[in-house]
Protein backbone atom coordinates (compact mmCIF):
# COMPACT_ATOMS: atom_id res chain seq x y z
CA UNK A 1 0.00 0.00 0.00
CA UNK A 2 0.80 3.39 -0.87
CA UNK A 3 1.63 6.98 1.07
CA UNK A 4 -0.80 8.11 -1.38
CA UNK A 5 -1.23 11.58 0.93
CA UNK A 6 -4.35 12.65 0.54
CA UNK A 7 -6.27 9.33 0.70
CA UNK A 8 -4.70 6.16 2.34
CA UNK A 9 -3.48 8.89 4.73
CA UNK A 10 -6.93 8.62 6.89
CA UNK A 11 -5.83 5.70 7.63
CA UNK A 12 -2.37 5.51 7.98
CA UNK A 13 -3.14 8.62 10.64
CA UNK A 14 -5.44 6.00 12.55
CA UNK A 15 -3.26 3.53 12.27
CA UNK A 16 -0.10 5.66 13.71
CA UNK A 17 -2.14 6.83 16.45
CA UNK A 18 -2.97 3.48 17.45
CA UNK A 19 0.79 2.78 17.13
CA UNK A 20 1.68 5.66 19.05
CA UNK A 21 -0.49 4.83 22.08
CA UNK A 22 0.53 1.14 21.42
CA UNK A 23 4.23 2.41 22.01
CA UNK A 24 3.95 4.36 25.05
CA UNK A 25 3.35 0.95 26.95
CA UNK A 26 6.24 -0.36 25.22
CA UNK A 27 6.02 -4.34 26.47
CA UNK A 28 5.88 -5.32 22.84
CA UNK A 29 3.19 -7.89 23.29
CA UNK A 30 6.13 -10.03 21.13
CA UNK A 31 3.68 -11.22 18.64
CA UNK A 32 0.91 -11.57 20.95
CA UNK A 33 -1.69 -11.25 18.03
CA UNK A 34 0.23 -13.31 15.81
CA UNK A 35 0.30 -16.80 16.76
CA UNK A 36 0.40 -18.62 13.34
CA UNK A 37 -1.66 -22.21 13.32
CA UNK A 38 0.85 -23.88 11.83
CA UNK A 39 -0.82 -27.29 11.24
CA UNK A 40 -1.16 -28.20 7.65
CA UNK A 41 -5.19 -28.07 7.41
CA UNK A 42 -6.83 -24.33 7.57
CA UNK A 43 -9.61 -23.65 9.94
CA UNK A 44 -12.59 -22.87 8.48
CA UNK A 45 -12.29 -19.07 9.14
CA UNK A 46 -8.63 -19.68 7.34
CA UNK A 47 -10.32 -21.41 4.37
CA UNK A 48 -12.97 -17.94 4.61
CA UNK A 49 -10.04 -15.63 4.61
CA UNK A 50 -7.80 -17.25 1.74
CA UNK A 51 -11.33 -16.85 -0.44
CA UNK A 52 -11.78 -13.31 0.45
CA UNK A 53 -7.26 -12.95 -0.22
CA UNK A 54 -8.32 -14.15 -3.99
CA UNK A 55 -11.65 -12.82 -4.09
CA UNK A 56 -11.59 -10.41 -7.26
CA UNK A 57 -14.87 -9.00 -6.75
CA UNK A 58 -14.11 -7.32 -3.83
CA UNK A 59 -12.19 -4.42 -6.03
CA UNK A 60 -13.94 -1.59 -7.30
CA UNK A 61 -13.89 -2.93 -11.08
CA UNK A 62 -13.82 -6.69 -9.94
CA UNK A 63 -10.41 -6.84 -11.84
CA UNK A 64 -7.86 -7.06 -8.78
CA UNK A 65 -7.56 -9.39 -5.21
CA UNK A 66 -5.02 -9.25 -2.88
CA UNK A 67 -3.91 -12.39 -4.29
CA UNK A 68 -3.50 -10.77 -7.35
CA UNK A 69 -0.75 -8.23 -5.99
CA UNK A 70 0.64 -11.28 -3.59
CA UNK A 71 0.34 -14.51 -5.75
CA UNK A 72 1.27 -17.68 -4.28
CA UNK A 73 3.41 -18.27 -8.03
CA UNK A 74 5.81 -15.73 -6.84
CA UNK A 75 6.11 -15.83 -3.58
CA UNK A 76 3.31 -13.60 -2.46
CA UNK A 77 4.62 -11.07 -4.14
CA UNK A 78 3.31 -9.25 -7.88
CA UNK A 79 3.88 -11.70 -10.80
CA UNK A 80 4.11 -8.80 -13.29
CA UNK A 81 7.69 -7.76 -12.80
CA UNK A 82 7.48 -5.41 -15.99
CA UNK A 83 6.66 -2.78 -13.06
CA UNK A 84 8.42 -1.71 -10.29
CA UNK A 85 5.44 -1.24 -8.35
CA UNK A 86 2.02 -2.44 -8.36
CA UNK A 87 -0.69 -1.51 -10.61
CA UNK A 88 -3.97 -0.55 -9.82
CA UNK A 89 -7.62 -1.98 -10.21
CA UNK A 90 -7.61 0.87 -12.00
CA UNK A 91 -4.73 -0.24 -13.97
CA UNK A 92 -3.45 3.36 -15.32
CA UNK A 93 -2.65 3.83 -11.12
CA UNK A 94 0.50 2.51 -9.76
CA UNK A 95 1.49 2.38 -6.01
CA UNK A 96 4.95 4.55 -4.62
CA UNK A 97 6.15 0.86 -3.30
CA UNK A 98 7.31 -2.57 -4.69
CA UNK A 99 5.16 -4.77 -3.30
CA UNK A 100 6.53 -7.04 -0.30
CA UNK A 101 5.96 -10.80 0.01
CA UNK A 102 3.10 -11.15 2.50
CA UNK A 103 4.44 -14.55 3.82
CA UNK A 104 6.01 -14.82 7.04
CA UNK A 105 4.66 -11.39 8.03
CA UNK A 106 2.62 -13.37 10.52
CA UNK A 107 5.75 -13.82 12.37
CA UNK A 108 6.13 -9.85 12.61
CA UNK A 109 5.33 -8.49 16.52
CA UNK A 110 2.77 -5.66 16.71
CA UNK A 111 4.92 -2.43 15.92
CA UNK A 112 6.63 -0.92 18.58
CA UNK A 113 9.92 0.03 20.25
CA UNK A 114 11.93 -1.89 21.93
CA UNK A 115 13.86 0.78 24.41
CA UNK A 116 16.49 -1.84 24.97
CA UNK A 117 17.62 -2.46 21.43
CA UNK A 118 17.01 1.40 20.73
CA UNK A 119 14.79 0.10 17.51
CA UNK A 120 11.53 -0.01 16.41
CA UNK A 121 10.34 -2.82 15.66
CA UNK A 122 7.41 -5.17 13.70
CA UNK A 123 4.57 -3.98 12.30
CA UNK A 124 2.89 -4.12 9.18
CA UNK A 125 3.80 -2.07 5.41
CA UNK A 126 7.42 -1.48 4.96
CA UNK A 127 6.91 1.67 7.33
CA UNK A 128 5.32 -0.06 9.86
CA UNK A 129 2.14 2.02 9.82
CA UNK A 130 -0.15 -1.02 10.09
CA UNK A 131 0.16 -2.40 13.90
CA UNK A 132 -1.24 -5.81 13.17
CA UNK A 133 -2.14 -7.81 10.03
CA UNK A 134 -6.07 -7.07 10.64
CA UNK A 135 -5.33 -3.40 10.55
CA UNK A 136 -3.18 -4.22 7.48
CA UNK A 137 -6.28 -6.10 5.67
CA UNK A 138 -8.37 -3.14 5.99
CA UNK A 139 -6.35 -0.43 3.71
CA UNK A 140 -6.19 -2.42 0.17
CA UNK A 141 -10.15 -2.21 -0.22
CA UNK A 142 -10.11 1.28 0.06
CA UNK A 143 -6.64 2.51 -1.51
CA UNK A 144 -7.74 4.08 -4.61
CA UNK A 145 -4.71 2.86 -6.01
CA UNK A 146 -5.54 -0.43 -4.92
CA UNK A 147 -8.81 -2.03 -4.97
CA UNK A 148 -10.19 1.47 -4.96
CA UNK A 149 -13.66 0.88 -3.59
CA UNK A 150 -15.32 4.21 -2.44
CA UNK A 151 -16.12 2.85 1.32
CA UNK A 152 -16.43 -0.05 3.55
CA UNK A 153 -20.09 -0.23 2.52
CA UNK A 154 -19.33 -0.78 -0.98
CA UNK A 155 -16.72 -3.19 0.20
CA UNK A 156 -19.50 -5.31 2.12
CA UNK A 157 -22.43 -4.74 -0.01
CA UNK A 158 -20.14 -6.78 -3.13
CA UNK A 159 -19.48 -9.61 -0.10
CA UNK A 160 -23.66 -9.95 0.48
CA UNK A 161 -23.73 -10.13 -2.78
CA UNK A 162 -21.04 -12.23 -3.96
CA UNK A 163 -19.81 -15.79 -3.82
CA UNK A 164 -18.24 -16.39 -0.29
CA UNK A 165 -21.64 -14.66 1.02
CA UNK A 166 -22.72 -17.87 2.50
CA UNK A 167 -19.09 -18.99 3.76
CA UNK A 168 -18.75 -15.82 5.51
CA UNK A 169 -22.31 -16.33 7.24
CA UNK A 170 -21.59 -19.63 8.26
CA UNK A 171 -18.44 -18.47 9.78
CA UNK A 172 -19.36 -15.25 11.39
CA UNK A 173 -23.34 -15.45 11.88
CA UNK A 174 -26.58 -14.75 10.23
CA UNK A 175 -26.64 -10.93 11.43
CA UNK A 176 -23.27 -10.29 10.33
CA UNK A 177 -24.04 -7.95 7.33
CA UNK A 178 -26.63 -6.04 9.48
CA UNK A 179 -23.68 -4.10 10.78
CA UNK A 180 -21.09 -2.87 8.04
CA UNK A 181 -18.39 -1.48 10.59
CA UNK A 182 -18.53 -5.20 12.08
CA UNK A 183 -18.39 -7.29 8.74
CA UNK A 184 -15.86 -4.72 7.74
CA UNK A 185 -13.40 -5.64 10.91
CA UNK A 186 -14.47 -9.75 10.35
CA UNK A 187 -12.89 -9.56 6.59
CA UNK A 188 -9.72 -8.24 8.07
CA UNK A 189 -9.44 -10.97 10.70
CA UNK A 190 -11.00 -13.90 8.38
CA UNK A 191 -7.74 -12.58 5.89
CA UNK A 192 -5.49 -12.34 8.66
CA UNK A 193 -6.03 -15.48 9.94
CA UNK A 194 -5.41 -17.25 6.47
CA UNK A 195 -1.72 -15.06 6.61
CA UNK A 196 -1.57 -17.05 9.55
CA UNK A 197 -1.53 -20.18 8.14
CA UNK A 198 0.76 -22.77 7.20
CA UNK A 199 -0.04 -21.76 3.68
CA UNK A 200 1.86 -18.49 3.84
CA UNK A 201 4.27 -19.56 6.44
CA UNK A 202 5.17 -22.88 5.18
CA UNK A 203 9.18 -23.56 6.20
CA UNK A 204 9.53 -26.34 3.17
CA UNK A 205 12.69 -24.38 1.88
CA UNK A 206 15.57 -26.43 0.90
CA UNK A 207 17.39 -24.42 3.54
CA UNK A 208 14.57 -25.67 6.17
CA UNK A 209 15.45 -29.76 4.96
CA UNK A 210 19.27 -28.34 5.08
CA UNK A 211 18.72 -27.32 8.90
CA UNK A 212 16.73 -30.59 9.45
CA UNK A 213 19.78 -32.74 8.14
CA UNK A 214 17.88 -34.17 5.33
CA UNK A 215 19.41 -32.46 2.45
CA UNK A 216 23.60 -31.25 1.88
CA UNK A 217 23.88 -27.77 0.56
CA UNK A 218 25.80 -27.58 -2.54
CA UNK A 219 29.51 -26.51 -2.28
CA UNK A 220 28.80 -22.81 -3.25
CA UNK A 221 25.41 -22.62 -1.03
CA UNK A 222 27.44 -23.44 1.63
CA UNK A 223 30.11 -21.16 1.00
CA UNK A 224 27.60 -18.54 0.75
CA UNK A 225 26.22 -19.11 3.72
CA UNK A 226 29.20 -19.13 5.77
CA UNK A 227 29.76 -15.61 3.93
CA UNK A 228 26.12 -14.40 4.89
CA UNK A 229 26.91 -15.18 8.45
CA UNK A 230 30.11 -13.92 8.85
CA UNK A 231 30.22 -10.39 9.96
CA UNK A 232 33.75 -9.95 8.55
CA UNK A 233 32.48 -10.65 5.17
CA UNK A 234 28.70 -10.57 4.32
CA UNK A 235 27.53 -9.60 7.62
CA UNK A 236 24.01 -10.43 6.04
CA UNK A 237 22.54 -12.02 9.14
CA UNK A 238 22.87 -9.14 11.28
CA UNK A 239 19.93 -8.17 10.13
CA UNK A 240 18.41 -10.94 8.19
CA UNK A 241 19.02 -13.20 11.19
CA UNK A 242 19.31 -16.77 10.12
CA UNK A 243 19.30 -18.61 13.32
CA UNK A 244 15.99 -20.19 14.72
CA UNK A 245 14.47 -18.13 16.83
CA UNK A 246 14.30 -19.57 20.87
CA UNK A 247 11.57 -20.84 20.35
CA UNK A 248 12.42 -23.66 17.83
CA UNK A 249 10.58 -21.49 14.77
CA UNK A 250 12.90 -21.45 11.94
CA UNK A 251 14.87 -19.02 10.84
CA UNK A 252 12.66 -15.82 9.35
CA UNK A 253 15.41 -14.08 7.44
CA UNK A 254 14.37 -10.48 9.29
CA UNK A 255 14.43 -9.26 12.79
CA UNK A 256 11.37 -7.03 12.20
CA UNK A 257 13.87 -4.07 12.86
CA UNK A 258 14.33 -1.15 10.33
CA UNK A 259 16.93 0.61 8.56
CA UNK A 260 18.14 2.95 5.90
CA UNK A 261 20.63 0.71 3.48
CA UNK A 262 20.98 3.88 0.87
CA UNK A 263 18.56 2.24 -2.02
CA UNK A 264 18.47 5.19 -4.96
CA UNK A 265 15.65 6.65 -6.08
CA UNK A 266 13.55 5.06 -8.36
CA UNK A 267 13.06 7.27 -11.29
CA UNK A 268 11.57 4.75 -13.11
CA UNK A 269 8.81 4.44 -10.68
CA UNK A 270 5.37 4.70 -12.59
CA UNK A 271 4.01 6.62 -9.51
CA UNK A 272 6.43 9.53 -10.10
CA UNK A 273 4.17 10.23 -13.07
CA UNK A 274 1.04 9.82 -11.60
CA UNK A 275 -0.97 13.26 -11.44
CA UNK A 276 -1.54 15.39 -8.48
CA UNK A 277 -4.66 14.02 -7.20
CA UNK A 278 -2.50 10.67 -6.43
CA UNK A 279 1.11 11.95 -5.81
CA UNK A 280 0.84 16.00 -5.30
CA UNK A 281 4.85 15.98 -4.89
CA UNK A 282 5.61 14.82 -8.69
CA UNK A 283 9.19 13.61 -9.90
CA UNK A 284 10.34 15.02 -6.27
CA UNK A 285 8.17 12.80 -4.69
CA UNK A 286 10.19 10.85 -1.87
CA UNK A 287 9.91 8.22 0.25
CA UNK A 288 10.59 8.78 3.98
CA UNK A 289 9.68 5.59 4.92
CA UNK A 290 9.34 4.40 8.67
CA UNK A 291 10.71 8.14 9.49
CA UNK A 292 7.60 10.06 7.68
CA UNK A 293 5.76 7.98 10.08
CA UNK A 294 6.85 8.93 13.49
CA UNK A 295 8.17 12.67 11.93
CA UNK A 296 11.45 11.64 13.08
CA UNK A 297 14.17 12.64 10.98
CA UNK A 298 16.90 10.51 11.71
CA UNK A 299 14.46 7.64 10.37
CA UNK A 300 14.26 8.96 6.92
CA UNK A 301 14.91 6.20 4.57
CA UNK A 302 14.04 3.33 7.11
CA UNK A 303 12.31 0.40 5.83
CA UNK A 304 11.70 -2.82 7.60
CA UNK A 305 14.61 -5.47 7.21
CA UNK A 306 12.21 -7.63 4.40
CA UNK A 307 12.44 -11.61 5.03
CA UNK A 308 14.93 -13.35 2.77
CA UNK A 309 12.64 -15.97 2.26
CA UNK A 310 11.62 -16.69 -1.11
CA UNK A 311 13.57 -13.98 -2.27
CA UNK A 312 14.95 -15.80 -5.59
CA UNK A 313 11.24 -15.64 -7.12
CA UNK A 314 10.12 -12.28 -5.38
CA UNK A 315 12.43 -9.48 -7.45
CA UNK A 316 12.40 -6.43 -8.17
CA UNK A 317 14.04 -5.67 -5.15
CA UNK A 318 14.05 -2.92 -2.64
CA UNK A 319 11.11 -0.83 -1.26
CA UNK A 320 10.99 1.12 -4.56
CA UNK A 321 11.68 -1.81 -6.71
CA UNK A 322 14.89 -0.08 -8.09
CA UNK A 323 17.31 -3.06 -8.22
CA UNK A 324 16.44 -6.09 -10.98
CA UNK A 325 18.35 -8.72 -9.32
CA UNK A 326 20.01 -10.42 -6.42
CA UNK A 327 23.35 -10.15 -8.12
CA UNK A 328 23.12 -6.10 -8.26
CA UNK A 329 21.81 -5.86 -4.47
CA UNK A 330 24.38 -7.70 -3.20
CA UNK A 331 26.81 -6.15 -5.16
CA UNK A 332 24.75 -2.37 -3.91
CA UNK A 333 25.54 -3.91 -0.27
CA UNK A 334 29.67 -4.51 -0.36
CA UNK A 335 30.03 -1.49 -3.03
CA UNK A 336 28.06 1.42 -2.45
CA UNK A 337 30.43 3.25 -0.30
CA UNK A 338 33.30 1.87 -2.51
CA UNK A 339 32.37 2.98 -6.19
CA UNK A 340 32.08 6.30 -7.12
CA UNK A 341 28.72 8.06 -7.13
CA UNK A 342 27.08 7.94 -10.75
CA UNK A 343 27.06 11.67 -12.02
CA UNK A 344 22.96 11.35 -12.79
CA UNK A 345 20.79 9.03 -10.82
CA UNK A 346 18.04 8.98 -13.15
CA UNK A 347 19.57 5.28 -14.39
CA UNK A 348 18.11 1.75 -13.82
CA UNK A 349 20.50 -0.72 -11.37
CA UNK A 350 21.64 -2.37 -14.81
CA UNK A 351 22.84 0.78 -16.18
CA UNK A 352 24.65 1.26 -13.23
CA UNK A 353 26.03 -1.74 -12.88
CA UNK A 354 27.69 -1.38 -16.31
CA UNK A 355 28.88 2.01 -16.04
CA UNK A 356 30.33 0.41 -12.53
CA UNK A 357 28.67 3.32 -10.01
CA UNK A 358 25.53 3.90 -7.96
CA UNK A 359 23.52 6.90 -7.92
CA UNK A 360 22.74 9.22 -4.87
CA UNK A 361 21.19 7.83 -2.07
CA UNK A 362 17.38 9.24 -1.49
CA UNK A 363 18.76 9.97 2.35
CA UNK A 364 22.62 9.86 2.40
CA UNK A 365 22.69 11.60 5.90
CA UNK A 366 20.46 8.77 7.58
CA UNK A 367 21.81 5.21 5.99
CA UNK A 368 23.54 2.91 7.74
CA UNK A 369 27.39 2.78 7.06
CA UNK A 370 28.54 0.70 10.06
CA UNK A 371 27.35 -2.46 8.88
CA UNK A 372 27.21 -2.47 4.96
CA UNK A 373 28.23 -0.50 2.19
CA UNK A 374 31.93 -1.39 2.05
CA UNK A 375 32.20 -5.36 2.44
CA UNK A 376 35.35 -7.52 1.29
CA UNK A 377 34.00 -9.71 -1.11
CA UNK A 378 35.32 -10.66 -4.71
CA UNK A 379 32.94 -11.41 -7.24
CA UNK A 380 32.97 -15.20 -6.60
CA UNK A 381 32.00 -14.63 -2.55
CA UNK A 382 29.01 -12.28 -4.04
CA UNK A 383 27.62 -15.23 -6.33
CA UNK A 384 27.91 -17.43 -3.41
CA UNK A 385 25.88 -15.62 -1.57
CA UNK A 386 23.14 -15.32 -4.08
CA UNK A 387 23.44 -19.20 -4.39
CA UNK A 388 22.62 -19.47 -1.09
CA UNK A 389 19.86 -16.88 -1.26
CA UNK A 390 18.04 -19.45 -4.08
CA UNK A 391 17.83 -22.72 -1.39
CA UNK A 392 15.06 -20.16 0.65
CA UNK A 393 12.22 -20.57 -1.77
CA UNK A 394 9.60 -22.75 -0.17
CA UNK A 395 8.41 -26.09 -2.25
CA UNK A 396 11.47 -27.60 -2.46
CA UNK A 397 10.87 -31.37 -3.53
CA UNK A 398 13.01 -33.76 -2.96
CA UNK A 399 12.45 -38.02 -2.40
CA UNK A 400 11.27 -38.03 1.19
CA UNK A 401 9.47 -34.95 1.86
CA UNK A 402 8.87 -35.10 5.64
CA UNK A 403 5.85 -34.62 7.33
CA UNK A 404 5.11 -30.78 8.00
CA UNK A 405 3.78 -31.73 11.98
CA UNK A 406 7.58 -31.93 12.80
CA UNK A 407 7.92 -27.98 12.72
CA UNK A 408 4.34 -27.72 13.88
CA UNK A 409 5.61 -29.75 16.75
CA UNK A 410 8.75 -27.58 17.74
CA UNK A 411 6.84 -24.35 17.01
CA UNK A 412 5.32 -23.82 20.59
CA UNK A 413 3.24 -20.84 21.69
CA UNK A 414 4.99 -17.70 20.05
CA UNK A 415 5.25 -15.24 23.28
CA UNK A 416 9.16 -15.32 23.08
CA UNK A 417 9.00 -14.98 19.21
CA UNK A 418 10.00 -11.07 19.76
CA UNK A 419 12.49 -11.18 22.06
CA UNK A 420 13.88 -14.07 20.77
CA UNK A 421 14.66 -11.89 17.43
CA UNK A 422 15.63 -8.98 19.49
CA UNK A 423 18.35 -11.32 21.30
CA UNK A 424 19.41 -12.63 17.94
CA UNK A 425 20.29 -9.63 16.80
CA UNK A 426 22.18 -8.42 19.74
CA UNK A 427 24.27 -11.61 19.98
CA UNK A 428 25.13 -10.84 16.49
CA UNK A 429 26.12 -7.00 16.88
CA UNK A 430 28.25 -8.94 20.17
CA UNK A 431 30.03 -11.39 17.78
CA UNK A 432 30.84 -8.45 15.24
CA UNK A 433 32.20 -6.94 18.24
CA UNK A 434 34.47 -9.65 19.46
CA UNK A 435 35.67 -10.76 16.07
CA UNK A 436 36.60 -6.86 15.18
CA UNK A 437 38.43 -6.31 18.53
C1 LIG B 1 -2.11 -3.25 -5.97
C2 LIG B 1 -1.31 -4.25 -5.33
C3 LIG B 1 -1.70 -4.72 -3.96
C4 LIG B 1 -2.91 -5.24 -3.55
C5 LIG B 1 -4.17 -5.39 -4.35
C6 LIG B 1 -2.73 -5.64 -2.18
N1 LIG B 1 -1.46 -5.38 -1.77
FE1 LIG B 1 -0.63 -5.88 -0.01
N2 LIG B 1 0.93 -4.73 -0.40
C7 LIG B 1 1.17 -4.08 -1.59
C8 LIG B 1 2.24 -3.13 -1.41
C9 LIG B 1 2.81 -2.21 -2.48
C10 LIG B 1 2.64 -3.22 -0.07
C11 LIG B 1 3.71 -2.39 0.64
C12 LIG B 1 3.04 -1.04 0.92
C13 LIG B 1 3.69 -0.14 1.90
O1 LIG B 1 4.63 -0.52 2.59
O2 LIG B 1 3.21 1.01 1.99
C14 LIG B 1 1.81 -4.26 0.53
C15 LIG B 1 1.95 -4.71 1.84
C16 LIG B 1 1.23 -5.77 2.36
C17 LIG B 1 1.51 -6.43 3.61
C18 LIG B 1 2.63 -6.10 4.58
C19 LIG B 1 3.92 -6.77 4.17
C20 LIG B 1 5.08 -6.27 4.98
O3 LIG B 1 6.23 -6.63 4.68
O4 LIG B 1 4.88 -5.47 5.90
C21 LIG B 1 0.57 -7.41 3.76
C22 LIG B 1 0.46 -8.39 4.91
C23 LIG B 1 -0.32 -7.32 2.63
N3 LIG B 1 0.13 -6.33 1.79
C24 LIG B 1 -1.48 -8.05 2.47
C25 LIG B 1 -2.47 -7.65 1.57
C26 LIG B 1 -3.88 -8.02 1.67
C27 LIG B 1 -4.46 -8.85 2.77
C28 LIG B 1 -4.51 -7.48 0.60
C29 LIG B 1 -5.98 -7.51 0.25
C30 LIG B 1 -6.90 -7.01 1.26
C31 LIG B 1 -3.49 -6.79 -0.18
N4 LIG B 1 -2.29 -6.88 0.47
C32 LIG B 1 -3.73 -6.18 -1.40
C33 LIG B 1 0.49 -4.30 -2.77
C34 LIG B 1 -0.81 -4.79 -2.82
C1 LIG C 1 21.72 -3.26 8.73
C2 LIG C 1 20.73 -4.23 8.40
C3 LIG C 1 20.93 -5.01 7.11
C4 LIG C 1 22.04 -5.74 6.71
C5 LIG C 1 23.36 -5.90 7.42
C6 LIG C 1 21.67 -6.37 5.46
N1 LIG C 1 20.40 -6.01 5.12
FE1 LIG C 1 19.38 -6.62 3.48
N2 LIG C 1 17.86 -5.37 3.95
C7 LIG C 1 17.79 -4.57 5.06
C8 LIG C 1 16.68 -3.66 4.96
C9 LIG C 1 16.26 -2.61 5.97
C10 LIG C 1 16.06 -3.94 3.73
C11 LIG C 1 14.87 -3.19 3.11
C12 LIG C 1 15.44 -1.90 2.56
C13 LIG C 1 14.59 -1.09 1.61
O1 LIG C 1 13.75 -1.66 0.91
O2 LIG C 1 14.81 0.13 1.58
C14 LIG C 1 16.83 -5.02 3.12
C15 LIG C 1 16.53 -5.59 1.90
C16 LIG C 1 17.24 -6.63 1.32
C17 LIG C 1 16.88 -7.28 0.09
C18 LIG C 1 15.67 -6.94 -0.77
C19 LIG C 1 14.45 -7.61 -0.22
C20 LIG C 1 13.22 -7.41 -1.07
O3 LIG C 1 12.28 -8.20 -0.88
O4 LIG C 1 13.15 -6.49 -1.88
C21 LIG C 1 17.81 -8.26 -0.13
C22 LIG C 1 17.85 -9.23 -1.28
C23 LIG C 1 18.76 -8.20 0.95
N3 LIG C 1 18.38 -7.20 1.83
C24 LIG C 1 19.85 -9.03 1.08
C25 LIG C 1 20.89 -8.79 1.98
C26 LIG C 1 22.17 -9.43 1.91
C27 LIG C 1 22.55 -10.50 0.91
C28 LIG C 1 22.94 -8.89 2.90
C29 LIG C 1 24.39 -9.13 3.18
C30 LIG C 1 25.30 -8.90 2.07
C31 LIG C 1 22.10 -7.92 3.61
N4 LIG C 1 20.87 -7.88 3.02
C32 LIG C 1 22.52 -7.18 4.72
C33 LIG C 1 18.68 -4.60 6.12
C34 LIG C 1 19.93 -5.18 6.10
Amino acid sequence: MINCKRFAESLAFSVKFQTVIATAALSISAGAASQPALANTLTQEQALGKALFFDKSLSATGQQACGSCHSASTGFTDPDKSHPTSKGDNPLLFGNRNTPTAMYQAYSPEFGYDATEGLWVGGQFLDGRAATLEIQAMAPFLNPVEMGNASKAVVIAKLQNGINASAFTAVYGADIFNNVDNAYDKVAQAIASYERSYELSPFTSKFDYYLKGEVKLTQSEQRGLALFNDPMKGNCAACHISDPLDDGTPPLFTDFTYDNIGIPKNYGSDFLTLDDEFNPDGTSFIDYGLGGVLDDEDLYGAFKVSTLRNIAITGAYGHNGWFDTLDQIVDFYATRDVKPQCTSSNISSTEAMLLGCWPKAEFPDQMNVDELGNLPLNKWEKQYIVSFLGTLTDGYSFAAVPEPQTWALMIVGLGGVGAGLRRSRRRQAKRAIQTAS
